[in-house]
């Protein structure tokens, strides 16, 4: 029986996806996620500001600040997540496990997908409200916040289940890039 590294390189290179991911994609997937999870817990810190510009007062010097951490962090997330969508356009994202359940890849690629379409449509929400003064962003950017801790939370514990009760290499790989071999793509893939 071939090694499992020699099993995912041979895999990577019939379907012409990579075997893992690059130093690239998981320092940006970690770093996207802590200033998620910091807008999550600090957001409401933006409210007062915010109720201050609806109304036409001024917000206090802390407020201010508040609004401005919120704001330069948010628009780095946007930043960080269009190079993060350019590399895996360029690069490509490795398959899911072959042997896993249709249903689960299904579930785990929707997810994937509503987590972009947050890491970019927060941020566009949030310009949209307080530079363009567009108040139903506002409401679309707040009522989306139970919605994307839904989507982290299912994304984790999905993470978790692959790893303590699959099995799998795929929390791995989303830790230890990919190393690259003369002969191609060879993942990392846990024993
Ligand atoms: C990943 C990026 C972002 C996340 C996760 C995020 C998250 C949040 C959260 C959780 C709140 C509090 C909602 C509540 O009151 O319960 C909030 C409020 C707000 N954010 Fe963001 N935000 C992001 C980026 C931005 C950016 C870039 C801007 C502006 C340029 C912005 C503008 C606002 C405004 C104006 C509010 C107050 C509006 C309201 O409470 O309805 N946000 N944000
Ligand atoms: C706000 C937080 C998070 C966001 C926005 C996020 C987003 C994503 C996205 C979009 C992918 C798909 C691969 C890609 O395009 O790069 C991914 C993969 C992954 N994420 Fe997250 N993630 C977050 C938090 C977490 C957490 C907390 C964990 C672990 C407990 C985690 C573990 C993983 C793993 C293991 C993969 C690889 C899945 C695979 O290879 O199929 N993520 N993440």
């Amino acid at each position: 029986m071939p090694a499992p590294a020699a099993t995912a390189a041979t895999a990577a290179t019939a379907t012409g996806r990579p075997a893992g991911y690059t130093a690239a994609q998981i320092v940006l997937h970690w770093a996207i996620a802590a200033l998620i999870v910091i807008q999550l817990v600090l957001g409401e810190d933006m409210a007062p500001a915010w109720r201050a510009f609806r109304r036409g007062t001024d917000a206090s010097a802390d407020d201010l600040f508040n609004a401005d951490i919120h704001v330069y962090i948010g628009l780095a997330v946007l930043a960080l997540a269009a190079i993060r969508f350019g590399i895996r356009l360029v690069h490509g994202v490795p398959l899911l496990p072959a042997q896993e359940n249709r249903w689960l890849k299904v579930l785990a690629h929707t997810v994937h997908g509503l987590l972009y379409l947050f890491m970019f449509g927060m941020p566009l929400s949030g310009v949209a409200a307080w530079y363009f003064g567009i108040a139903p962003a506002a409401e679309v950017h707040e009522l989306a916040k139970p919605l994307i801790i839904g989507a982290v939370v299912l994304h984790a514990v999905g993470a978790l289940y692959q790893h303590f009760v699959l099995r799998s290499d795929v929390l791995t790989r989303m830790v230890r890039p990919e190393r690259r071999k003369a002969h191609g793509w060879v993942g990392q893939v846990s024993r």
